[in-house]
C-alpha cells in the first residue's frame, strides 16, 4: 500500500497526540510531536537561564546549533522519548512551567526554521504522522491528508488538567484553562506561520466523543484517502 503523509493540526489539548499515535500505530507509521520539540528548546532556554527572569533572545539564537534532539523509542512504554543533548526529558517538558513559556519561544523565526527543517527531513519518506500547528500550513504543505482538530476550551481545559493531576502536578484547573486559551492566543496570532487550518485540511470538532470513536472515523477516513492515492 502506498505511504502518505498525514499533518495533524489545531489548538492546544484537542488531543492531536493521542489521535496521531493512534493512527500512526495502526498504520506502521512514525509518529512525531513537533510540539514536544519547541518544549524541549524552552526547557533548555530556561536551565540555560535565557528566559525565566530576565530574557537573552540572541544568546538563545546563537546557541541553537548546540542543541541536539531526538526522539528514542522506548518498547516498554510503546512509544518514543524525548532526548535534549542525551537526556531523556519527556517527564520535563510537560510540566506547567514549561507550558508556560513555549509560545514565546515558538514564536521567534530562527527557532521555527531549525525544527522546521528536521522535521521536513524526518518526513522525506513519507509514511509519517505529523502533528502540531503549523504541520499542514508549512512544514508538509503537500500532505495527502491534513486534519486540524478543534474542541471547546472548556473541553481542551478538562482533559489537560486531568492529565497535570495524574502526573503529580498541583495546579487550579482555572490556571490551565487561562494557559490553554493564552498559548491559543499567541500561537495563532504570532507573525511566523501562525496556527491556522489549512484550505484542503478537514476540520474535526472532538468536543463531544470519546477516543474510540475519533480513533474509528479518521482511521476510517484515512484508509479511504490511501486508497485513492
Ligand atoms: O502540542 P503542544 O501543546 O505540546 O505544543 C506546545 C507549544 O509549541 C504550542 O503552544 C505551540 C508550539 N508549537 C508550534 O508552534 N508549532 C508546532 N508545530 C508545534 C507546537
Amino acid at each position: 500500500m502506498q505511504k502518505i503523509t498525514i499533518a495533524i493540526d489545531g489548538y492546544s489539548s484537542t488531543g492531536k497526540s493521542t489521535l496521531a499515535k493512534r493512527l500512526a500505530t495502526a498504520l506502521d507509521y512514525v509518529y512525531v510531536d513537533t510540539g514536544a520539540m519547541y518544549r524541549a528548546v524552552t526547557l533548555y532556554a530556561l536551565t540555560n537561564k535565557f528566559i525565566g527572569n530576565s530574557e537573552d533572545i540572541a544568546s538563545l539564537i546563537a546557541e541553537l546549533p548546540n542543541i541536539d534532539l531526538k526522539f528514542v523509542p522506548n518498547n516498554t512504554l510503546g512509544k518514543s522519548e524525548m532526548f535534549l543533548n542525551g537526556e531523556n526529558v519527556e517527564k520535563e517538558i510537560r510540566t506547567m512551567m514549561v507550558s508556560e513559556h513555549v509560545s514565546k519561544i515558538a514564536a521567534i523565526k530562527e527557532v521555527r526554521w531549525l525544527l522546521v527543517n528536521m522535521q521536513q527531513q524526518m518526513g522525506k519518506e513519507k509514511g509519517i504522522v505529523m502533528d502540531g500547528r503549523d504541520i499542514g500550513t508549512v512544514v508538509f504543505p503537500d500532505a495527502e491528508l491534513k486534519i486540524f482538530m478543534t474542541a471547546s476550551p472548556n473541553t481542551r481545559a478538562t482533559r489537560r488538567y486531568k492529565e497535570l493531576l495524574d502526573r503529580g502536578e498541583e495546579v487550579s484547573f482555572e490556571e490551565v484553562l487561562e494557559n490553554v486559551q493564552k498559548r491559543d492566543f499567541i500561537d495563532s496570532t504570532r507573525e511566523e506561520s501562525p496556527l491556522r487550518k489549512a484550505e484542503d485540511a478537514i476540520e474535526f470538532d472532538n468536543s463531544d466523543m470519546g477516543l474510540d470513536e475519533q480513533f474509528g472515523r479518521i482511521h476510517d477516513y484515512t484508509l479511504r484517502v490511501i486508497a485513492q492515492q
